[in-house]
């Protein structure tokens, strides 16, 4: 079964053709970071222009690297929510031109599920596992009992991870997005020179929040002025870091611990982290349980796990018509 998967729910337009819910035969990405950067963050209008400019030499692309033509696929899978609505909207409504063109099936699919199930695009797993999925956008733990069966377990109440790591390479000076740049910075630096604190939240909930650590941060930068700070940016960097992983870590591993599950799957942007990786392996090795992380290709943004979730619908036999919207907040 030929399965192509179309992405375009925030800022990368994304196309990937995947055989039988395994191979990966083509898995292609157009990023937008440089038509973002200069803003700091995603400006949505930029981003709907940008994915209508690049989708087509990106489904183009993609059929080709993988050697076959519209006409050799059995469907197409393209998120439909979240994500922001117009951008959503130029995926959904170029599947649905090619699905009437083709007479082909086509499945809409929820972008979080996309994502919890990014890793059985390399690796398979058992059942049960907590997930955590932390990105520019989400900061969310689930319990995936099965394909189709996600139990919401918390999520952030402010900002997402990624959103924290963007805003403070903001207030650096460091470039968007900032994830990458933050992981690299922290290398070279002490994660113990700045004590940044790290919110709890109540008990009995899987909750994140990561406001209280940004707003911290720019208090000290404001507080030492940029002459101040910038000889110890590294040192910044990685104290930072340091604060999100425990915050990432710690309700995880309680999940995971609480509803005796010994399996953890990493996925979002923010799963590619370095010291979150090692932070993860660390622990879970101390508390006998397993990790798996996706290659960062694959926990970012791309089309090769909308293809696979749709891969799964679709052997289901489930089939969207026409009236299929776009659904910016659409939940799991
Ligand atoms: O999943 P993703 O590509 O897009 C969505 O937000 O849906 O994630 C992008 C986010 C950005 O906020 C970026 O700064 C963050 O993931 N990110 C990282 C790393 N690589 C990307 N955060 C920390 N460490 C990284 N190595
Ligand atoms: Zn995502």
């Amino acid at each position: 079964m030929l399965v192509l998967g179309v992405e375009t729910s925030c800022d990368d337009t994304a196309a990937a053709v995947l055989l039988n819910g395994r191979t990966v035969l083509a898995n292609l990405v157009s990023s937008q970071d440089a038509v973002h950067g200069p803003y700091g963050g995603v400006v949505p209008e930029l981003a709907s222009r940008q994915h209508v400019q690049h989708i087509l030499p990106i489904l183009d692309g993609a059929l080709q690297k993988a050697g076959v033509g519209l006409k050799d696929l059995d469907g197409i899978a393209v998120t439909r929510g979240p994500g922001l609505v117009g951008s959503l909207l130029v995926g959904l409504s170029m599947v649905k031109g090619i699905s009437f063109r083709w007479g082909m099936p086509y499945v809409g699919i929820n972008h979080l599920e996309a994502h919890l199930l990014a890793i059985f695009l390399e690796q398979d797993i058992p059942f049960p596992y907590v997930a955590l999925l932390a990105s520019g956008g989400h900061t969310l733990l689930y319990l995936v009992r099965n394909i189709g069966e996600y139990l919401h377990l918390g999520g952030t109440r402010d900002d997402a991870a990624g959103e924290a790591y963007d805003k403070v390479a903001k207030m650096m000076n460091l470039g968007y997005p900032g994830g990458k740049v933050i992981d690299q910075l922290a290398r070279n630096g002490n994660p113990k020179a700045v004590s940044f604190p790290r919110s709890r939240m109540k008990k009995g909930t899987y909750d994140f929040s990561f406001s209280g650590l940004k707003t911290a941060v720019l208090q000290y930068l404001k507080a030492r002025g940029k002459e101040g700070w910038e000889g110890q940016r590294a040192d910044i960097a990685a104290s930072f870091q340091e604060a999100v992983v425990d915050m990432l870590v710690a309700p995880t591993l309680r999940a995971a611990r609480e509803l005796g599950v010994s399996r953890i799957v990493l996925s979002g942007g923010v799963a590619a982290n370095s010291r979150l990786r090692e932070k993860m392996l660390e622990k879970t090795q101390e508390e006998g349980m397993e990790v798996y992380f996706p290659s960062p290709g694959l926990c970012t943004d791309n089309g090769a796990m909308i293809a696979l979730a749709g891969y799964h619908w679709l052997e289901r036999g489930h089939r969207d018509d026409f009236r299929l919207n776009a659904d910016a907040d659409l939940t799991l």
